[in-house]
């Protein structure tokens, strides 16, 4: 049953299909993955009702639906969120950007999430350095309900609100230590080529405003700039194309200490900078 679904998987195109596979008859079985590799050894088929839940899920998936959005949950650096359709599904390599704000973090210190999404960041830093403060801002309204929603789930203490990046917590001007940042950044008029992306992640969480794709998030950065006093960090990621155009941007608006991070894959794919004196 894996095999075919996966082979079918497979001939339309989706990246990961046994994997695929796997996790959607753990989902229609109510069982982990592991269970049902067990399972399969031991030669124990599930009832009619639940191959017929899979068969539904498998037909979608080979209609490029993402396959969070069937599980209805992600996994992030442990922690287990729930997405569906309004909300960027988080994805692995933004787990660096984790990485990249508990580098070196003091106790206590107050951190920032500008464009939170499904709330990804903020809950891991929280779930991580429970002594941190951390706050979060969503413009739209969908995916700020689904943030909500796994705040909720976790029970983990992120203080977030629904509005714009470019004016977020107005209070906390110069009082942050860490600002960091998935703001959308694809440029404008390049479509993404995979279909979970290109039709089901929302546009708002996808294109940067400009033709390279910063607009937005230099606008992110301009905020940034007024929440940290000199010194403080900003953590930004970025598309694999802008590891030379962000970090120059970012230097010619007074930034310092510009350096560029590559994921797990090898491409650069984050940005950190320090606030200059500057305004
Ligand atoms: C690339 S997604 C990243 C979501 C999340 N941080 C993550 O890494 O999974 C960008 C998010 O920014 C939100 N967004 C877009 N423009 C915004 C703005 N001006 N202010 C606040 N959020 C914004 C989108 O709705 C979307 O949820």
């Amino acid at each position: 049953m894996i095999r075919t679904a996966a082979a079918r998987l497979a001939e339309a195109g989706v990246g990961s299909p046994e994997h695929d596979a796997l996790a959607l008859l753990a989902h229609a079985w109510g069982r982990s993955v592991s269970d049902v590799r067990h399972a399969m050894v031991m030669g124990r088929e599930p009832e009619p009702e639940v191959v017929e839940r899979f068969t539904d899920m498998v037909d979608q998936r080979a209609d490029r639906v993402p396959l969070q959005h069937l599980t209805g949950v992600a996994g992030f650096r442990g922690l287990e969120l729930a997405v569906g359709p309004g909300v960027f599904v988080p994805r692995p390599e933004t787990e660096l950007l984790v990485d990249l704000v508990l580098d070196g973090l003091a106790p206590g210190a107050l951190v920032v999430d500008l464009c939170t999404g499904s709330g990804a960041v903020p809950l891991a830093v929280k779930h991580e350095r429970p002594d941190v403060e951390a706050y979060a801002v969503e413009l739209d309204p969908l995916a700020f309900a689904w943030a909500e929603r796994n705040r909720e789930r976790l029970g983990l203490d992120v203080e977030m609100r629904c509005g714009a990046a470019q004016s977020a917590f107005p209070e906390l001007d110069t009082m942050v230590d860490v600002v960091v940042s998935n703001p959308p950044y694809i440029p404008v008029g390049m479509e993404p080529v995979d279909p979970e992306v290109r039709d089901h992640d929302p546009e708002v969480a996808l294109y940067g405003g400009s033709e390279d794709g910063l607009r937005i998030p230099l606008e992110v950065a301009a905020r940034a700039w007024q929440l940290l006093p000199p010194g403080g960090r900003l953590v930004m990621e970025h598309a694999d194309v802008q590891g030379d155009s962000l970090p120059s941007a970012l230097r010619r608006a007074g930034w310092r200490d510009v350096a560029d991070h590559r994921d797990l894959t090898g491409r650069p794919r984050a940005v950190t900078a320090r606030r200059g004196q500057r305004g």
